[in-house]
C-alpha cells in the first residue's frame, strides 16, 4: 500500500489548492446539437477539451486529475455511440501515450477490466505500464467505470479474505476499503467538477468524495479550458471545508 493511500482531501499541496481534481466531463452531446452536428462531433470536440485541460492542470501544479471517460451505464447508449467512443480512447491513448509520457504525467486507468475488449484493455495496460515510474500529474481515467461496482468489487475481495480466514470481521475499517478500490493510493479529490449544469454524482467516486467540494459549471464540456478549470479552482478556494469538525479558531 502506498503512504498517502488513505490521505485525507487536501494531500501535500497548499491548504487552499485542490492536489486532486475530479471531473464529470459532461455535455458534448448538447454542445453538438446545438450546432446541428452529430453527437459523435460532439465526443471529438471533447477530446480537445481534455487535451487543454489536461495541460492547464499541469502547468497550475495539480498532483491529481480524474476524469469520468467511460461509464458501466454509457454501455445501454445506441452501438455506434459506444463504438465512436471505444474508437475515441483508442486514438487518444496511440495519439497522445507518447506525449504524455514526455510530460512526466503518470496514466492510471480505474474502473472494471474483466468484461473489456482485448486491445483495448491491451491499450490501458501499455499507457500505464509506459508510464508509471512518471512523477508529474497522475492522470487517472475512469473508463468502464461505476462507484457503485468498484464498491462490490471491494466487499468481493474483502469477503474473500474473511472467507478464507486471512483477516477478522473486526478488522475491516476504512483503510481497508480504501485500499481494495481502484483508487488505492490516490488522495480523495479536493474538487469534482461537473460541467454541462447538471447537478448530479452520477455514480462516480462515491466512497472517494465524501468530502469534496463540488462545482457545477454551467458550460458544455466542449467549451471547457484553462479559463473554467481556474474558476473552478477559485470558487474551491472560497470554500470553507470543515471535514465533519468545527472551522479553526472561531469556535463556529
Ligand atoms: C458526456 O457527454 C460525455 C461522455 C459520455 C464521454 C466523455 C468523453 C469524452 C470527453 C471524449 C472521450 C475521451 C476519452 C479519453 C475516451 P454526453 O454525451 O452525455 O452529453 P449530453 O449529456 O449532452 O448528451
Amino acid at each position: 500500500m502506498e503512504a498517502n493511500a488513505t490521505e485525507r482531501p487536501g494531500g501535500s499541496q497548499a491548504p487552499d489548492m485542490p492536489a486532486h481534481v475530479a471531473i464529470i466531463m459532461d455535455g458534448n452531446g448538447r454542445w453538438a446539437t446545438q450546432r446541428g452536428l452529430p453527437r459523435a462531433q460532439g465526443h471529438r470536440a471533447g477530446v480537445e477539451a481534455l487535451r487543454r485541460t489536461v495541460r492547464a492542470a499541469g502547468d497550475i501544479g495539480i498532483r491529481y486529475l480524474t476524469i469520468y471517460s467511460f461509464s458501466s451505464e454509457n454501455w445501454s447508449r445506441p452501438q455506434s455511440e459506444v463504438l465512436d467512443l471505444m474508437a475515441l480512447l483508442k486514438r487518444f491513448i496511440r495519439k497522445d501515450l507518447a506525449d504524455l509520457h514526455k510530460n512526466d504525467i503518470r496514466v492510471k486507468i480505474i474502473g472494471r477490466r474483466d468484461d473489456l475488449a482485448p486491445d483495448i484493455l491491451a491499450l490501458l495496460v501499455e499507457a500505464e505500464d509506459l508510464t508509471r515510474d512518471n512523477t508529474g500529474l497522475t492522470l487517472v481515467v475512469a473508463f468502464n467505470y461505476g462507484a457503485r461496482d468498484e464498491i462490490l468489487r471491494a466487499i468481493q475481495r474483502v469477503a474473500e479474505a474473511v472467507g478464507e480466514c486471512r483477516i477478522d470481521p473486526a478488522e475491516i475499517d476504512e483503510k481497508m476499503v480504501d485500499r481494495n478500490l481502484d483508487t488505492a493510493g490516490i488522495p480523495d479529490p479536493d474538487l469534482l467538477i461537473r460541467t454541462s449544469g447538471e447537478q448530479r454524482i452520477s455514480n462516480f467516486l462515491l466512497w472517494q468524495c465524501a468530502y469534496t467540494e463540488f462545482v457545477f459549471l454551467p458550460v458544455y464540456w466542449p467549451d471547457f479550458g484553462q479559463d473554467e478549470l481556474t474558476a473552478a479552482i477559485e470558487e474551491f478556494r472560497t470554500r470553507e471545508r470543515r471535514f465533519g469538525g468545527l472551522v479553526a479558531n472561531t469556535g463556529s
